[in-house]
């Protein structure tokens, strides 16, 4: 049987990453460098020092995966790249790299959208089953998505306001935590107790988010206690912040399984690492009979495996972009 290799680009945020995926599954190499430590010193990512990194890196980081591979750019089918969303200067730079490539080595260039490709690490764990729930949860999004087939994506609700990422890195800086604040409130989380009176957010009916009342609820605590003088358990805070956000994020993805019918869930992007979530959906599965998948911890996070794993569907779908493609910083997953 003839395989089915993908050169995978992704650049659209703070990390360039490239990978060679196998017919969608195996990951032969990735390479992912990221910006993490320059970003932190400025509390979160500065998009133009972002792009100008992703300049300097990606050529060093194209040819170490292909060494580690040990493979030529002439064995590749196909060159998936992420064009969107995401940062503008950051996507620009992974796209004219992979742009240049399909040109050079006269390789089909497929268009990936960074969420299918969040979604489609969980591939590299096991093959999708259908229909599933899948609940996307990273620094830019919060969506609860319905597919009845591969790459077919249905929006049953997703956040208002703040995405569930974004409201873990505000939270951990009015903590005085570093950042990226997800990792740092989620293990403060696992040391604390749930003492703090915190609201469950956009607890109605729908299946839609809405981060930003919980996050200024405790910044207002944070600074209300200050000019009372008081102490602030930073343990404690993060644990009552987490068990409301896993609270909510659990509560109506459950339902969304029950309504549609649906017996696989997978979860996707960065905060798809958070163990207070991995370990109350891992219950609730159990109890409902659901099948459960979640990345591994090297996926969650942006790298350029799940979109050479996106990228093989988007493949064999048949889906090609022309090299007047362009970068899109906000796009419907489709
Ligand atoms: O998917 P990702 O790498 O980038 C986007 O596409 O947005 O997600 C990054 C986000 C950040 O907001 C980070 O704080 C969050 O994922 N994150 C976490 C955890 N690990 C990363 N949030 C909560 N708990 C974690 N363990
Ligand atoms: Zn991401």
């Amino acid at each position: 049987m003839k395989h089915t290799y993908i050169l995978a680009i992704e650049s659209s945020c703070d990390e360039t990453s490239v990978a060679i995926i196998k017919d969608g599954r195996e990951e032969i190499a990735t390479v992912v460098l990221s910006q993490m430590d320059t970003h932190a010193c400025f509390g979160g990512v500065v998009p133009e020092v972002a792009s100008r990194m992703h300049i300097e890196n990606i050529t060093m980081v194209l040819e170490e995966c292909l060494k580690k591979a040990n493979m030529t750019m002439e064995e590749m089918d196909a060159i998936a790249i992420t064009y969107g969303p995401g940062l503008i200067g950051s996507l620009l730079i992974g796209l004219e790299a992979a742009k240049t490539l399909a040109y050079l080595y006269q390789k089909p260039l497929v268009p990936v959208h960074h969420i299918a490709g969040h979604i489609y690490a969980n591939n590299l764990v096991k093959p999708l089953e259908f229909p599933l729930i899948a609940l996307v949860v990273s620094g830019g999004h919060t969506d609860i998505i319905y597919m009845k087939e591969d790459y077919s994506f249905e929006r049953l609700g997703g956040t208002l306001d703040d995405a569930v990422g974004e409201a873990y890195d505000k939270v951990a800086r009015v903590l005085g935590l570093s950042y990226p604040g997800g990792p740092v409130v989620d293990k403060l989380a696992s040391e604390g107790e749930d003492t703090y009176s915190l609201p469950l957010p956009l607890d109605d009916d729908s299946y839609n988010f809405s981060f930003s009342g919980i996050k200024s609820a405790v910044i207002n605590l944070v600074h209300n206690e200050k000019q009372r003088g008081n102490e602030i358990n930073t343990a404690n805070l993060a644990c009552s912040f987490q068990n409301r956000v896993v609270e909510i994020l659990t509560k109506k993805t459950m339902r969304a399984l029950k309504e549609y019918g649906v017996k696989h869930l997978i979860i996707a992007g960065g905060v798809a690492a958070n163990k207070g979530l991995r370990t109350c959906f891992k219950d609730l599965c159990e109890e409902n009979d659901v099948e459960l998948i979640v990345p591994a911890m090297k996926y969650c996070t942006d790298n350029a495996a799940m979109i050479g794993a996106a990228g093989y569907f988007a493949y064999k779908l048949g889906r090609r972009a022309t090299l007047d493609l362009n970068s899109k910083a906000n796009d419907d997953l489709k």
